[in-house]
């Protein structure tokens, strides 16, 4: 099964807060499951970018990017070569590790104010 790592999401342990899921699960599933915090204000259905990550190993595994995840996309902050939009990167197989955003973390943060230190 899949294996998709937060890097810089650290769990109790101090260590990548760490998840397996299904073939077929989103990175932004996924994150939820981990309870990582990555944001997600449109639900998860490609409109806001409030889900961006960075994919740092494991991109050629996920689902191919569509022409609307890249206009989405292209609203976000600092996107690079490595962004995705985790509600619509899609796992297969093999392992992920992932950035969560500066954007994503913040979005997190609002939609989820008990999580804030
Ligand atoms: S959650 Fe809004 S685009 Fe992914």
């Amino acid at each position: 099964m899949p294996t998709v790592t937060f890097l810089n999401d650290p769990g109790p342990d101090g260590k990548p807060k760490s998840i397996e899921v299904a073939a077929g699960t989103s990175i932004l599933e996924a994150a939820k499951r981990a309870h990582a915090q990555v944001g997600y204000a449109c639900g998860g259905v490609c409109a806001c970018s409030t889900c961006h990550v960075y994919v740092r190993s494991g991109q050629a595994t996920l689902s191919p990017q569509k022409d609307k995840e890249e206009d989405i996309l292209d609203k976000a902050f600092d996107v690079r070569a490595n962004s995705r939009l985790s509600c619509q990167a899609r796992l297969s197989s093999g392992s992920v590790e992932v950035e969560i955003s500066r954007e994503s973390r913040r979005a997190y943060a609002d939609e989820h104010p008990e999580s804030r230190d």
